[in-house]
């Protein structure tokens, strides 16, 4: 049911854990199911120099998560915000449609850390 990329990330879960000084912090909860996800980032340049993420969540939202820290790294803050549940799950290749309210939480939560840097950066 899931795919090997899926298991992959799953099992062996990329840029997993907290960034202690995070520039931007954003924490969601999925409403299907109640679990929780939070995405730390690091900016420099205008670019994510970093991404990681700690989650509450089932395995497709560790897989997930996992896939999208991989995909943000090195992305303008705009190519960030333009990172679809979609794309992570293509990336994945595919998640099981019962699982696909999971991927929500990775996009939302690295769209909240990057709106929540925006945000400190207007009052600095
Ligand atoms: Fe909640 Fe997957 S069941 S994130």
């Amino acid at each position: 049911m899931y795919t090997e990329r899926v298991m992959d990330h799953f099992m062996n879960p990329r840029n997993m854990g907290e960034i202690p000084d995070a520039d931007g912090v954003g924490t969601v909860g999925n409403p299907v199911c109640g679990d929780l996800m939070t995405v730390y980032i690091k900016v420099k340049d205008n670019r994510l120099k970093d991404v990681k993420f700690k989650t509450f969540g089932c395995g497709a939202a560790i897989a997930t998560s996992s896939m999208i820290t991989e995909l943000a790294k090195g992305k303008t803050l705009e190519e960030g915000l333009k990172i679809t549940r979609v794309d992570v799950a293509d990336n994945l290749g595919g998640l099981p449609p019962v699982k696909m309210h999971c991927s929500n939480l990775a996009a939302d939560a690295l769209h909240s850390a990057i709106e929540d840097f925006k945000k400190k950066e207007l009052k600095k």
